[in-house]
């Protein structure tokens, strides 16, 4: 029997003289007069275990064959090392070859291979040191997500994935559809003859679904992909993209900011605790401020601005922006970065936006011309949150919806149910999103939101 466990990074806190068994993937073998020195890695952290390899103790052919990317298994005793950079290696008695790599053929035989030409090789890429580094801190903070609400009493709530409701009423969805599209019937589309007997849609976001089990749950959480079949082909936007959704029955938007800190405090402690290592890599190549930023955010209040200081803020820059903004007008890439980059040096919430440029189901606010709405951006980044408290009074909703549907020629139908949540036992709620890769972006110092998500899928671009 074979089991899982047995990992390098356990090995590696062992003591001298235990005997132990090591799977993993050849990084290197360098030649010396008596022996060689193999480096492996299993993934299961950042360093890799030395082996030590006497000449003669394994056949010239499996020799040969320990190559970069071959994988092996090797029993020994934990000795002290005898090279530098590491406190133990293992002194190999028996090893077995598992599957060779033929170095002529075999992708990652230089030392340094792009990032770019890395994505073409979607299927090795987590082997190199950048990529494995990622993909560990993408796990640690997943967990500490769950573990963040978990340990608050949150419901963790699956919402679906093939939706009928259009969320962010922003139109950009890619459709479900079993309808034959080479044999189309010409003139308007019947959907009662489609798979769901209307037209279906990848979610654009959980959100509607969480108020469902918010309305009866109290605090609730999804985390779960997206989908957004928006043509930008930008390092910050993904079609399929994570996202957290948290939402919270009795919460205004004050408490759904205060909630918003505190979570994103905690998962960026959790991996700069448990993800060391991956974090030291990262700084040493891709952010030289990388730690000292990450502790900054975690000991620091954020800045608190709404819509319209924020505006006045940029107008009196005296920049030359490639957008002009005035009030009313969204903030672009530029100016969000302006804000934190250069004005406030640390993440800023802006609340308070325009209707005109939020989402139907933010709440109205007094003026009749503000949400309360909440972006959160983030050095570097950019907006890496978007949330609100929403609207609970049925007429007004009621009003939106119309408003909404009038503008986009969809019908109000759809959205009677989340009307229905006002009618019978509605609440004051609030809720908001987290991009996933935004925010691992945002801790790795990774600056194209394709080398933070296992397989991207962009524009043109979907591999495996
Ligand atoms: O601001 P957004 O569109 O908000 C919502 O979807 C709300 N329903 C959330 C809520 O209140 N429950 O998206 C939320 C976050 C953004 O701030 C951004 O971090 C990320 O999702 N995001 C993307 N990440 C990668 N690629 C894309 N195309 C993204 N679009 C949004
Ligand atoms: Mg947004």
């Amino acid at each position: 029997m074979i089991q899982p466990g047995g990992y390098i990074r356990d090995i590696l806190d062992k003591p001298i003289g235990e005997k132990v068994t090591a799977h993993g993937w050849v990084k290197t073998k360098t030649e010396f007069p008596a022996h060689y020195f193999v480096k492996l890695n299993d993934g299961s952290c950042f360093d890799e275990l030395q082996l030590v390899v006497k000449k003669g103790s394994v056949s010239d052919d499996v020799l040969a064959k320990i190559t970069t990317g071959a994988c092996l298994v090797a029993s020994g005793t934990i000795v002290e090392s005898g090279g530098k950079g590491q406190r133990i290696d293992l002194a190999v008695e028996s090893l077995d070859l598992l599957g060779a790599a033929n170095p002529e053929e075999y992708y990652l035989q230089k030392k340094r291979v792009s990032l770019e030409h890395l994505r073409d090789i979607a299927h090795f890429r987590p082997r190199t040191n950048t990529l494995g580094a990622v993909f560990r801190v993408r796990n640690a903070m997943a967990y500490a997500v769950h573990r963040f609400f978990q340990e608050r009493g949150f419901l963790y709530v699956h919402s679906p994935i093939i939706t009928t409701s259009d969320a962010e009423g922003a139109g950009n969805m890619f459709q479900v559809t079993t309808l034959p599209l080479e044999k189309l019937p010409k003139g308007e589309i019947d959907y009662t003859q489609d798979f769901f007997g209307k037209r279906a849609h990848l979610t654009v976001s959980g959100q509607l679904q969480a108020e469902v089990f918010a309305l009866s749950y109290s605090n609730v959480y999804t985390f779960g992909p997206t989908f957004r079949a928006e043509n930008s082909n930008t390092a910050r936007h993904l079609a399929e993209f994570w996202m957290i959704e948290p939402e919270m029955a009795f919460c205004d938007l004050d408490g759904n900011r205060k909630l918003a800190e505190e979570f994103l405090k905690y998962i960026i402690s959790a991996v700069v605790k448990e993800c060391r290592r991956d974090l030291e890599f990262f700084q040493q190549f891709y952010d030289k401020e990388l730690l000292k930023t990450l502790d900054n955010v975690v000991s620091n209040e954020f800045q608190h601005v709404t819509y319209t200081e924020a505006v006045e803020r940029i107008m009196k820059s005296g920049k030359k922006w490639e957008y002009a903004v005035e009030w009313g007008s969204d903030l672009q890439s530029e100016h969000e970065r302006y804000l934190c980059e250069e004005v406030f040096r640390k993440p800023v919430v802006v609340t308070d936006y325009p209707k005109q440029i939020k989402a139907f189901y933010m709440r109205e606010n007094e003026d009749g011309k503000t949400v309360r709405a909440m972006d959160i951006l983030a050095p570097r980044i950019g907006e890496i949150v978007g949330g609100s408290q929403r609207e609970e009074r049925y007429d007004v909703l009621v009003r939106k919806v119309e408003e909404q549907c009038r503008i986009h020629g969809t019908s109000p139908d759809a959205y009677k149910w989340y009307l229905e949540l006002r009618k019978f036992g509605g609440a004051p709620h609030a809720g908001f999103g987290l991009g996933f890769e935004r925010i691992l972006m945002y801790v790795t110092g990774m600056t194209n939101i394709r080398d933070v998500i296992p397989f991207p899928r962009t524009p043109g671009n979907a591999e495996f």
